[in-house]
């Protein structure tokens, strides 16, 4: 397992624990950036992170902004992305069950770093739903990316 991980000023407090907690498990890291609480973009980080898992260089993408909102509104222009806003323990585990997320972010303003790391490892140890009525309800949205989908 390969994590891609980028913040912004915002979100850099969070982004070496997060760091540490993941490399703890062994899990492989890749930082993105950025490197200091200056002000930057947050599109810059979500874009990285995303075509990562677009070019299949990480599994999975962590994205921490102020909101997280930002974060995700960007890694979704990213193909193949599906990035989802977490804030508690439900959309933790639903995200991944439900809508197969790729890529999960979070808001340093929303939650603490210690609701943070419990949320990732509830997304982390859930499982991509193989039911009927999930997985087409995901081919749909890869359908419309594609240009193939029909109402
Ligand atoms: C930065 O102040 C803030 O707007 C950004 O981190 C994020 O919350 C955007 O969605």
């Amino acid at each position: 397992m390969k994590v891609s991980i980028g913040a912004d000023h915002a979100g850099y407090i969070y982004k070496d624990p997060i760091k540490e907690h993941l490399q703890n498990k062994g899990i492989e890291v890749i930082d993105e950036g950025t490197d200091s609480s200056q002000a930057t973009d947050y599109p810059d980080y979500a874009f990285k992170v995303g075509n990562r898992i677009k070019e299949k260089e990480a599994d999975l993408g962590i994205l921490i902004c102020g909101t997280g909102i930002g974060m995700s509104i960007a890694a979704n222009k990213v193909e193949g992305i599906r990035a989802a806003v977490v804030e508690n323990d439900f959309t933790a585990e639903s995200s991944r069950t439900h809508n197969h997320a790729n890529v999960i972010t979070f808001g340093s303003r929303v939650n603490t770093i210690d609701e943070v790391l419990k949320f990732i490892d509830i997304f982390m140890s859930a499982k991509e739903s193989e039911e009927k009525r999930h997985v087409g309800r995901v081919d749909k949205i890869t359908d419309f990316e594609e240009g193939k989908w029909e109402k």
